[in-house]
């Protein structure tokens, strides 16, 4: 069975010292820990310095980025291509809320990454979830999740990682219960497969990540706010270990 998984969403935050002093610290507090499985995803223009931070901390800690443009190159302006991130990171993060509602993300366009990330040997992190509370929540959830895999061959699905986030509780401190992660986490694996790793999103804090330990459904947590204080993100990283 895979190890926990803790992945850092830091969104649009930190300078670049900031981003250097934040990841030395997470690096060297989680220099000695096994056990579980972090990656931290810093806005792509400190990636490099993160990946230089990281260089020595070995297997624990690794990189994503928060987002990528499908294509492989080309008169894209401002855009950061998947052939690009493969230099430096192992993961990318696609499909969040924000940018399916700030950036009008559709699911189509969200698959058109997620393919191309595979086929670059990346690990997409496809973020899934309801804008609200209701009876319907989980079949709307497993129907955003269908369409971000459009034409993704149904081999490849257990090298995606799902990371299920309430659009209610992100950013919120109303995170969701823990028996109803765990159940829409459940029907995600009917789809992905057993072995999936399908994560928790939405206001993680050092004080209610117990909530999402040891549930069948749900193999990690993406972090966002949380995320930013080193001290806080070492606890939740430490609190998952073993927590599978
Ligand atoms: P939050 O964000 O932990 O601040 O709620 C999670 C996310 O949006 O990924």
């Amino acid at each position: 069975m895979s190890l926990p998984l803790v992945v850092a969403n830091w969104k649009m935050n930190t300078s670049l010292a900031d981003a250097s002093v934040l990841s030395t610290l997470i690096r060297n507090n989680l220099r000695n820990i096994s056990g579980v499985q972090v990656v931290l995803c810093p806005p792509n223009i400190w990636l490099q310095e993160v990946a230089s931070v990281l260089e020595i901390s070995g297997e624990t800690v690794s990189l994503g980025a928060q987002n990528c443009y499908p294509e492989a190159s080309g008169a894209y302006t401002g855009e950061i291509s998947v052939t690009m991130i493969k230099d430096l990171c192992r993961y990318c993060i696609v499909g969040h809320s924000e940018r399916r509602h700030y950036f009008k993300e559709t699911n189509e366009f969200i698959s058109e990454k997620v393919r191309a990330l595979l086929a670059n040997d990346l690990i997409p992190i496809l973020c899934v979830g309801e804008a609200h509370r209701a009876d319907n929540s989980v079949d709307l959830v497993i129907a955003q999740l269908k369409g971000s895999l459009d034409d993704v061959e149904k081999e490849d699905y257990g090298k995606i990682i799902v990371a299920y986030e309430p659009i209610w509780a992100i950013g919120t401190a109303d995170s969701a219960e823990s028996d109803y992660a765990d159940r829409v986490g459940q029907r995600i694996k009917q789809i992905m497969g057993a072995e999936a790793t399908v994560l928790y999103g939405g206001s993680v804090t050092a004080e209610n990540i117990e909530h999402f330990t040891g549930l069948d459904g749900i193999d990690g947590v993406l972090v966002g706010g949380a995320s930013l204080k080193a001290s806080e993100f070492v606890k939740i990283c430490e609190k998952m270990v073993g927590g599978k």
